[in-house]
């Protein structure tokens, strides 16, 4: 499609830009999008004439959600683990290495088609910015593949070499780190824009996390922090340490971690410089306790929404569904989780262009099936997605 093209009789448009409540709300109102940006913004009554037209029927629309946090590259499923999960079996992390080993002996043919099922199961839910990590490589040339194959589906790109010491470093983790820092690092960084580190007992000790973040700040990729995902541990406060995006999990915090997260906001009040990004399918799916997310809020941390969709520890790729459960089981309000799921995962990956409908955003945007933002978690899994639009171009 070419040519300009106009949602009109948009009953409630979530825009996220400052005033009108917490998510910029307008009624009856009309957005515009040009060449893959918003053009403009206002009553539908007063909407300029367009090439294309949708007419949103009286119904919501908001931004497409930005998913920051995901692990779609891998081979194989662990569904027999959920189901000894649900049968009382704990998470530990230990299967990441099962999808090691089915992730390296897969072609490259077989992990492309898995990342864009995935991808494309993302956008029709709603979700128009997507974070893929790489992690179940963990050899130079299985890190390197896994990225350049991200890196086909999404610009928001994150090594996450460091997710779990293989098997056969098991015994060695000092020499695995050097191999992450030197060859995998240098192989993995042309395709990647994040680095990330599983900072856990049972996966990457502080001392190592630093080191291994330090070498991709070196080379210019920015830093983001699997942390306090399983117990609590140091990984939040590295992450502030050393200017993070964002630390995700955020599952088990001390009081001085929300401080330290809380210490890092900006002078204009626009929220913190390291977001806390919850993933609560990971909770749903691993039967633990829901990161306290009103807590965080209230200390004036800025939280991000992320389904950490990967084949262990939370197979989801909806955000509608992190959504409905971040409102009933973490204490967040509706429009505080719909803002967390777009605005919130926008800054987790530090971008001003997306996550809202202001003129020169990127025309990313979804039509409900409702007439209310607030549907997406008073109508838990129902598909409430009617339409997306993503640069301007439904899809
Ligand atoms: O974010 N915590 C580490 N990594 C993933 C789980 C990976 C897996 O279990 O395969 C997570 O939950
Ligand atoms: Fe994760």
């Amino acid at each position: 499609m070419s040519g300009s093209l106009l949602i009109d009789n948009i009953g409630e448009l979530v825009t996220n830009s400052p005033g009108n409540g917490p998510l910029g709300i307008r009624r009856d109102a009309a957005v515009l999008a040009e060449e893959g940006r918003v053009a403009w913004v206002g009553p539908s009554a007063y909407a300029p004439a367009a090439d294309h037209r949708i007419d949103a029927g009286g119904a919501a629309v908001l931004p497409g959600f930005v998913d920051s946090h995901a692990h779609l590259v891998f081979a194989g499923d662990r569904a027999a683990e959920f189901a000894a999960r649900m049968a009382g079996q704990p998470y530990t992390g230990g299967g990441i290495r099962t999808t090691v080993g089915a992730t390296r002996a897969a072609t490259d043919d077989e992990l492309r088609g898995t990342v864009r099922r995935l991808r494309g199961e993302a956008l029709r839910q709603g979700t128009t910015t997507m974070e893929i990590k790489s992690g179940y490589g963990l050899t130079v040339a299985d890190e390197a593949r896994s990225l350049r194959i991200a890196a086909e589906s999404s610009t928001e790109t994150t090594f996450l070499g460091a997710h779990v010491v293989p098997a056969e470093y098991a015994d060695r983790p000092d020499d695995y780190v050097g191999l992450v820092c030197g060859p995998m690092l240098a192989a993995a960084a042309p395709y990647a824009k994040w680095i990330d580190v599983f900072c856990e007992r049972g996966a990457f000790d502080v001392d190592h996390a630093r080191a291994i973040l330090a070498c991709g700040q070196a080379v210019g990729l920015g830093v983001r922090v699997h942390a306090n995902q399983l117990g609590p541990g140091p990984g939040v406060q590295l992450g502030v340490e050393l200017g993070a995006a964002s630390v995700d999990h955020c599952t088990y915090l001390s009081d001085a971690d929300v401080d330290a997260l809380a210490d890092t906001a900006h002078s204009d009040g626009s929220g913190t410089r390291t977001v806390a990004t919850l993933l609560p399918g990971a909770e749903f799916s691993t039967r633990s306790p829901y990161p306290d997310a009103r807590r965080l809020l209230d200390a004036g941390v800025t939280v991000a929404l992320a389904t950490d969709c990967n084949p262990g520890s939370s197979y989801t790729s909806s955000m509608p569904f992190c959504v409905a459960l971040a409102v009933r089981e973490m204490r967040m309000t509706p429009a505080e989780a719909v803002w967390a799921a777009t605005a919130g995962g926008a800054l987790a990956l530090r971008r001003d262009d997306i996550g809202v409908l202001t003129p020169g955003a990127r025309a990313d945007l979804v039509v409900l099936d409702a007439p209310s933002h607030l549907h997406l978690a008073y109508r838990p899994g129902v598909p409430l997605i009617r339409q997306v639009i993503r640069n301007g171009v439904p899809q």
